[in-house]
This record gives structure tokens, sequence and C-alpha cells, in this order.
């Protein structure tokens, strides 16, 4: 087969790393792909919002399945284009992408088929929210309702931030047409863990849970960025949770959204937190999470290419549920100096012949090649995942990779997977 894979990022590089390992796989190309993904496929410049213009490589280069990374291609209607072209796509059509595209419709959403979540409300006029943020009780949780690269989303200590976030959305419009309506919702308190399930709209493959670290700084300090670091498996998830996450959360949402009309085919992302007060879903995402992927994929022994095709062709209740290797990954993120704020890029990495050793893995995030040189090119550069036997070991050789790595402002967590032991520990094991 010849395979598309749409996006740039860690996560791409990690989803054409695993399809490559199929033996039905023939050629992969990634549009636009990085320095990393291009020594495993033949990049082309093509911009993952160009949906036409992939829409047109596919078809000229026969392309059988194209997988989507990124959320804004299918928020954009990429499934349904290339349908329309009878093209195989791995990926939600528009309509079931408004799980991750519209908070407000996946609030009422989770709010008509009671799937547990935090109380809210939604406004589409300035004054009323304001108002309404009189009489809440902090923090509060404001977000934009449309996308907003992971910028939408604040959460307001007192009524002045309140204020001040309505004020920024729906006023000064900071994420365009994203921010006509607000959604104001309460504070949860507790661990957040993502869970990813693949799904053809009826069988639900979930695949293991994992744990994102959203902050930019240790100790879950600073702004929020893409993703820091992720492991895999996460403890905090048992198996008697996880059956609790499979009949109140998984099934009742695939099984709404059927019930809606809008079958739901792809890779469905459910941000979770675990409270005092029983598991919630904070959010919905049309797509593998990242650097999620970065963790989860390296542990999964069954050809993802059989799981995607089985979901392309609504047969996934034919296929046996994937197989796991035992053990633990963990992926540490380095950036560029100054991320998720501003940051130069162009400094060359020294390091990376020693990637992929030893059942450990560097997927390129902001890079490219200039010659014989690796230089840096994003905010996020590499995700460097570590594997092992436990969760000690995994970060052990994950944080002894990073050591190896060098480039000017190089940045990166000591503390990933601080929350599965205590911080010093964590850090500790990242100093050693
Ligand atoms: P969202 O884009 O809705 O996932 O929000 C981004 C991040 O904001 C989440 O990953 C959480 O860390 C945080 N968040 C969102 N909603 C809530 C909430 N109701 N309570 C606490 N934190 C939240
Ligand atoms: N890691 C969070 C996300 O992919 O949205």
């Amino acid at each position: 087969m010849k395979i598309l894979v749409v996006g740039s990022g860690g996560r791409e590089h990690a989803l054409v790393w695993k399809l490559r390992q199929s033996k039905k796989v023939e050629k992969i190309f990634c549009a636009p792909g990085n320095g990393g993904i291009s020594l495993l496929a033949k990049c082309i410049n093509i911009k993952a919002d160009n949906i036409k213009g992939l829409a047109e490589f596919a078809t000229r280069n026969k392309i059988n399945l194209t997988v989507v990374g990124p959320e804004q291609p299918l928020a954009m209607g990429i499934v349904d284009e290339f349908q329309k072209r009878k093209l195989k796509i791995f990926g939600p059509e528009k309509q079931a992408a408004q799980i991750e595209s519209s908070k407000v419709f996946a609030k009422q959403f989770m709010q008509k088929y009671h799937i547990p979540s935090a109380p809210f409300k939604v406004f589409n006029a300035f004054a009323e929210a304001v108002g309404f943020c009189k009489s809440v009780a902090y923090p509060v949780v404001i977000k934009a309702d449309g996308l907003a690269s992971g910028k939408g989303v604040i959460i307001a200590e007192n009524q002045d931030e309140a204020n001040a976030a309505i004020e920024n959305i729906m006023l000064k419009q900071s994420f365009g047409k994203a921010g006509e309506q607000v959604v104001i919702e309460s504070f949860l308190k507790g661990q957040e863990i993502s869970i990813m399930a693949i799904t053809d709209g009826k069988t639900i493959f979930p695949l293991l849970s994992s744990q994102d670290h959203k902050q930019a700084y240790e100790g879950d300090k600073g702004p929020n960025t893409g993703g820091m670091g992720a492991y895999c498996p996460t403890m905090l998830v048992t198996d008697e949770m996880m059956e609790q996450i499979d009949d109140f959360i998984l099934k009742p949402t695939i099984n709404g959204l059927r019930n809606e009309n809008i079958p739901y085919r792809g890779v469905l992302y459910f941000g979770l937190m675990i409270t005092n007060n029983g598991i919630k879903v904070l959010e919905y995402n049309c797509r593998f999470g990242d650097p999620e992927t970065q963790a989860v994929l390296p542990l999964l022994k069954t050809d993802l290419l059989d799981i995607i095709t089985a979901v392309v062709d609504k047969k996934l209740q034919s296929l046996p549920k994937p197989e796991w290797r035992k053990g633990c990954a963990a992926c540490v993120v380095m950036t560029s100096k100054g991320y998720p704020g501003k940051y130069t890029t162009g400094y060359p990495i020294y390091g990376l012949k020693k990637s992929w050793s030893n059942g450990n893995y560097i997927f390129h995030a902001g890079t490219r090649k200039d010659n014989n040189n690796w230089l840096t090119a994003g905010g996020r550069v590499l995700g460097v995942t570590g594997i092992d036997a436990d969760l000690k070991g995994a970060l052990n050789n994950a944080y002894n990779l990073v050591k190896k790595i060098k480039y000017e402002g190089a940045t990166y967590r000591r503390d990933i997977g601080f929350r599965a032991f205590k911080t010093e520990e964590a850090v500790g094991l990242a100093k050693k």
C-alpha cells in the first residue's frame, strides 16, 4: 500500500515509524513532514490545511490510505473531501470532528448523553458572560468555543481575570471566530489523564492510558504548552477504573454520536480528570494526542495499519483486540528556549546519531536537515522516548538519551512522570 500521513510533528513521526513496520506498506509519503520524518518517508511540500492540494496529490500518486495527524484539516473537512473523491482516509468527518472544534457542541453533547463533565453555561454576548462571572465560585474555567491551538482555555482565579479573559476572547477577538461563543465551566480538581480510543463508530479499541504534562515548567507551573512529555501506561488508571471509563464515557460517547447520525471513525482522544467525585471529561480531541502518541505507539505490538484499515472499512469488530508490549514508555519533549512564547530556531543539533538504539526512540517534532546537519526548526524540537520494564527505567533511558543531545537553548522538564512518584524523586532520576 501507498500511505500518506498528514502533519509535521512528533506525533506524525511516531505514526510514520509505526506504519512503516507493516509488511503491507510499500511507500509512505508525509505532508509536509519534518527532518526526522524524511528518513522514513518521502516528505512532500504541501501544508496540512491545503485539503485540495492533498487530495490532488493522493489521486495523482494513487495513495491507498491517508492518515491525518492534526485537528485543523479534520475540522476543515479533509475526510469529507477525500471521501467525495473516493479516496480512503482515516479520521472523523467534519461534523464528527466538531467534538473538538466546538466546545459548545462537545459540552451540549455530553449533557444530552449524561457523560460526566464539569457543569457549564454557554454565552454568545459579552455582557452576559461578564455578568455571570459576578456570582461564580473561583477558580472558574473560560473556554473559547472554537480551535485556538490550545490557548483558548483560561483558568481565572478571580473576577478580574475572568473579565479579562472574556474581553480577550469576545471583544478583542484574539481567536477570531473561535471566540464568538464562550463556555464557562466549573473548575475540576484532580489528576488529568489521557485515553485514546480507535473506533469505526461501533466497535471501540481503547489504547493504553497515558499522562501528558501540559505546563512549561517543572511541578506543572507556567504557561500551557502543546505538551512537554508523556508516559504510558499510567498506574493512575486501574483495570477497574478503565472499565468505568469504558462504560460511562467511551461507549456513551461513541453510541451517542452514532445516535446523532454522525458516526465517529478515527481516533478519539479523551482528556479526563480523575476527581474525588468520579472521572469527568475535560475535553475531546478528534485525533491522536501529541506527545502521548510518542509514548503509546512504541508499546503497541499489533500492526497499526491493520487497525486503521479495519476502521476505514468499518470492520473493526472482526479484528482481535490490540496487543501490547509489557513495560512502560516515557517521552521527554525537548523544546527551544522560550517556548511556548517567542523562540528562535536554526541551531545545529548534536548527538542525534545515538538515537534509535537499545529500543529507545527519538521522534522529531521541529527539525530540519541541512545537508548533513540537523537544525532546530520549531518550539517543540524532539520527543525522546525511553522504554523499560517499569516507569523509572523508561524515564532513566529517556533522560540518558536527552543528555546526549545538545543544541543552543535546549530546554526540557526534568520531572516527567512526577505525578506517578514524588517530584523530588522524579527530578532526582533525571539528574542521576
Ligand atoms: P481543554 O482544551 O478543554 O482541554 O482545556 C485545556 C486544559 O485546561 C486541560 O487539559 C486542563 O488542564 C485544563 N482544564 C480544562 N477544563 C478544565 C476544568 N473544568 N477544570 C480544570 N481544568 C480544566
Ligand atoms: N497532548 C494533548 C493534545 O494532544 O491535545
